[in-house]
């Protein structure tokens, strides 16, 4: 296929919230893609840009005590200096507040109405009487209808693990205002996705998915499409709704087609032709690169949009894993919730696009960044391998001859080799399998080494007459270097492009065609790469656990954090039991052997606890409380007969005891005076 035609696009990140590691995944996968077509010859165009509407943003907004409008440019200042600095080439970046957005929107919007996708009808929602807006899930708190447990979140439990409506939580409080909320009525409206049963069930089935994801929507089809419920009321930042007063597209609605106004926007810039890209039957490629978390929007809400308002569908999406560190979610507690700007003070980016590149496939398997294996991949392949092939041939060219290249090429079968790997490694790139096409590439590099190990050049510079044989093998060198450089271009461009100044060549394209250099006469070499520096590393996760401290975290969470706590009150004494049922109770001295953070959990800790039998598994919402490494060791009370509870997180095999008003202010019960692990508390 000569010159496709391509437009690529990167999930939009939300404005509320710096880009950190996680992200990059996703904006390094699609940058390298795109390089690669670009070397290739393709036509391509990546486009991308802030997602800017919703609550959250205008609540922090709020509390920032200035406009969206300004909250939102100063984050985009912010979002797009991180992804130039990691390289990451957009061909535009906008934002989905934009003129273009809004004109798209309304557009599409209507064409589904008038289609008739659109109905509406009347809803009930909890709304907060003081701040006078209605509340979403997240940010009503209260006590669980099941296990009682207080300080839940609209949508489910921590501690018990029940899920359940915001409307069964037992005393609801506005996260926002700490207000009861009131149960209101409004007129919201709805995309009846289920109109578009029968294209979708095509669609997800018909090589636009990776196989893994049509599973996955085989099911939710399945199950039937619900109406999608796409108006908010006032206040909210976002576009009001054309036909409605008083009522706003839900940010999922205009996110989206912020990638088609992105590329409006660059059409307008460049004199494109945005029909070309977008008009049905369309003869252009369209791919979506996306996080696994919004597969349903991209999957089946958006191609039902686009065919309900007469557009093109995407070509493909292509829908990436997770981003663990050192094996578990990322924790700011632990250093390893890593901004892209705090990477960004100490290490190279180069080091974190190789290594996620040599981390990814096609598939939607998480993806573990370890900071040992981290270093030990760059400092082998980078460093080792790689670069270290021109730092051994570069000083005798330099020394012995001036800096120009021998006149023959001493193993054109060796070039030939290299030259040959092309397709296979150009096809990993096409197919995303980034892990492959490193591994293939390192293999070469592997072949160049052994290559200057036999020859040895750094004897022959030592031996009479073996001028012209040194000449050749390091100028052979060279030109393995040169052809290495131009397979990794799309994962580390910045070092590519030194080399290229380095061997004084211009912008190198894929390899097809391409001769060795000879006679030529190549600039002084400078290191183009150093070892990674464990202190760096150190410092990276010292300097994250910081930013817990200094700034206030920005998510519903946070938000919920700075309502103000009630003063700490005595509760009333419970009702009377009869002796019977405290007999029932079997108290024990616990002693606490491990205690671990429960990933997924802020409120829990794991702890396994020895009560004179085998040590039983036992989670507790103490986390707010105590440090895992502070409890090691104590002792505490524990109901050792409540039955097994299963929860989300595991089978919790007891009830360790504490008593305090909540959050800092809980005491875990310790005795001491000579208590040990088993005894029965009487
Ligand atoms: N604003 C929406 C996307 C709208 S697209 C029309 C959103 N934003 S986000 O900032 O939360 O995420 C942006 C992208 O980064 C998503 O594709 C998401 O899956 C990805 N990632 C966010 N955290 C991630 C990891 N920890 N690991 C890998 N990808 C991650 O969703
Ligand atoms: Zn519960």
């Amino acid at each position: 296929m000569l010159n496709r035609k391509i437009l690529v696009t990167s999930a939009l990140p939300y404005a509320n919230g710096p880009i950190h590691l996680g992200h990059l995944v996703e904006y390094i996968q699609t940058d390298i893609w795109v390089r690669f077509q670009k070397q290739r010859g393709n036509t391509c165009y990546y486009v991308c840009a802030d997602d800017t509407h919703g609550t959250p943003i205008m609540l922090r907004a709020d509390k920032e005590g200035i406009a969206p409008e300004a909250l939102i440019a100063k984050v985009w200042d912010q979002h797009y200096a991180d992804f130039c600095e990691f390289g990451v080439a957009f061909d535009n970046y906008h934002s989905t507040h934009s003129d273009e957005n809004k004109v798209l929107a309304s557009l599409i919007y209507t064409r589904l109405r008038d289609a008739g996708h659109i109905s509406s009808r009347t809803i009930t929602q909890a709304y907060d009487p003081v701040k006078n807006m209605f509340l979403p899930d997240r940010f009503i708190k209260g006590e669980c209808p099941k296990c009682g447990a207080k300080e839940q979140y609209g949508d489910g439990c921590e501690v018990c693990g029940a899920t359940y409506s915001p409307t069964d939580l037992k005393n609801p409080v506005s996260a926002i205002s700490g207000e009861k909320p009131i149960a209101k009525d409004s007129v919201h409206y709805f995309f009846d996705l289920a109109n578009f049963t029968e294209m979708l069930s095509e669609w997800t089935n018909a090589g636009h998915l990776q196989a893994e994801v049509s599973n996955k929507l085989a099911e939710w089809l399945g199950g039937g499409l619900q109406q999608w419920d796409i108006s908010r009321d006032a206040p909210y930042f976002g576009f009001e709704i054309p036909d409605a007063p008083g009522k706003y597209f839900y940010v999922w609605l205009d996110a989206p087609i912020g990638y088609m106004a992105s590329f409006k926007n660059l059409c307008d810039k460049q004199g494109l032709d945005f029909n070309e890209f977008w008009g049905k039957g369309s003869d252009a490629e369209l791919y979506h690169f996306i996080g696994k978390d919004i597969i349903y929007f991209h999957a089946l809400f958006w191609p039902a949009m686009l065919h309900g308002a007469h557009l093109r569908t995407p070509s493909a999406i292509f829908a990436h894993g997770f981003l663990t560190v050192n094996g578990e979610k990322m924790s700011k507690s632990r250093g390893t919730f890593i901004t892209a700007r705090t990477y960004l003070e100490h290490l190279n980016p180069e080091y974190l696009r190789y290594y996620f590149a040599a981390k990814l496939s096609a598939g939607v398997d998480d993806i573990d960044l370890n900071f040992d294996d981290f270093s030990q991949r760059v400092n082998s392949d980078l460093v080792g391998k790689v670069v270290n092939i021109a730092s051994r041939c570069s000083g005798f060219i330099a020394k012995r001859f001036a800096g120009m290249l021998s006149v023959n090429c001493s193993e054109p079968a060796l070039f030939a080799d290299f030259i040959n790997a092309s397709e296979t490694i150009a096809e990993f790139y096409e197919t995303r399998e980034f892990g492959k096409a490193m591994r293939e590439i390192m293999a070469l590099a592997d072949k160049a080494n052994q290559y200057i190990d036999e020859k040895k050049p750094w004897l022959l510079a030592k031996e009479e007459g073996k001028e012209q044989e040194l000449h050749e093998v390091c100028t052979m060198g060279l030109n393995l270097f040169r052809l290495l450089a131009v397979y990794l271009k799309p994962v580390i461009p910045a070092l590519a492009g030194e080399a290229e100044s380095f061997l004084n060549i211009p912008a190198q394209a894929w390899v097809s065609g391409l001769q060795p250099l000879l006679a030529h006469q190549i600039n002084e070499f400078k290191p183009l790469m150093t070892r990674v520096d464990p202190d760096k590393i150190t410092a990276i996760v010292e300097a994250s656990k910081e930013n817990l401290e200094k700034t206030p975290a920005i998510a519903a969470a946070s938000v919920a954090s700075v309502v103000e706590k009630a003063a700490p009150q005595f509760e009333p004494i419970a009702e009377t039991i009869d002796f019977n049922d405290f007999a029932k109770l079997d108290l024990r001295i616990g002693k606490i052997l491990k205690a671990n953070h429960v990933e997924g959990s802020d409120k829990l800790l794991q702890l396994t606890v020895d009560i004179g039998d085998e040590p039983r598994t036992i989670f507790s919402g103490i986390k707010s409380a105590y440090q895992p490494e502070a409890l090691e060791g104590r002792l505490t009370m524990v109901i050792a007969n409540l039955a097994p509870r299963k929860m989300r997180f595991g089978v919790s095999e007891g009830m360790v005891l504490a008593a305090g008003p909540g959050d800092k202010e809980i005491f875990l019960l310790s005795p001491d005076d000579g208590a040990v692990a088993g005894m029965r508390v009487k």
